[in-house]
């Protein structure tokens, strides 16, 4: 087995609302490959963005550890954290969450701007990730001007930007047709065999069997297998 980037143990997150509580994770375990390409599955509601966003720094667990690449989360300050997160991981969501008052590039260069580049050399980064997408010749279109699977590959762009070791997709192809989502799958997949460790949620088995391993959760709890 190679080594471990991702290693989750005991991680639980609850939610409080008014009397409610939901238990979102419940003692989950996982440890996650370097380069593997992992699905994660499982009904709605069911704790996968929840960990997806723990994974990824978003999010901390009640409790339990996350170690990526050997650091533990718990432990850094939240300053290190959006450093970590902004380094090495690279997020891709259903609804893209690009900003409407920003163009292509703009966008790309985003996550840039907590480097030491210049604005020049961002903007040259920039374009080279949105290249990499097949987006060159879009790079001043507004969101509202690209069409949804543009949007997901700018999304993309945008996560790659840093270079990031880890790129975690939550259910990408979630609001594009099947041609669509297949061509945003190919992106990603893509990325995987240059060696960037893929984490996909999604509802779909036929995104989930392209994947090296699955794991599904329900109700919070995590199981090997489809
Ligand atoms: N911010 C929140 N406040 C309260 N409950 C939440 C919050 N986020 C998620 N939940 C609850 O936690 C559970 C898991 O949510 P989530 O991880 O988003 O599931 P999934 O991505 O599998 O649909 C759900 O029952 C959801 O209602
Ligand atoms: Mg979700």
């Amino acid at each position: 087995m190679r080594e471990a980037i991702i290693e989750l143990k005991g991680v639980s997150r609850t939610y409080r609302l008014g009397d409610e509580t939901v238990h979102a994770l419940d003692n989950v375990g996982i440890e996650v490959a370097s380069g593997e390409f992992l699905a994660i599955t499982g009904p709605s509601g069911s704790g996968k963005s929840t960990l997806a966003n723990i994974i990824g720094g978003l999010d901390a667990p009640d409790a339990g550890t996350v170690l990526i690449d050997g650091e533990d989360l718990s432990k850094v300050s939240d300053k290190q954290l959006s450093y970590y997160r902004n380094k090495h991981i690279g997020f891709v969501f259903q609804s893209f969450n690009l900003q409407p008052n920003y163009n292509a590039l703009e966008n790309v260069m985003l996550p840039l701007v907590l480097g030491k580049e210049n604005s020049k050399s961002r903007a040259a980064r920039a374009k080279e990730c949105l290249e990499a997408v097949g987006l060159g010749d879009r790079l001043r279109h507004y969101p509202n001007q690209l069409s949804g699977g543009q949007r997901q590959r700018v999304a993309i762009a945008r996560a790659l930007a840093n270079r990031p070791s880890i790129i975690i997709a939550d259910e990408p192809t979630g609001n594009l047709d099947s041609q669509k989502g297949a061509e945003i799958m190919a992106i990603l997949k893509d990325l995987n065999k240059n060696g960037i460790t893929l984490i996909v949620i999604t509802h779909d088995p036929a995104i989930a069997k392209q994947a090296s391993r699955v794991v599904s959760i329900h109700d919070g709890k995590l199981e090997e297998g489809r």
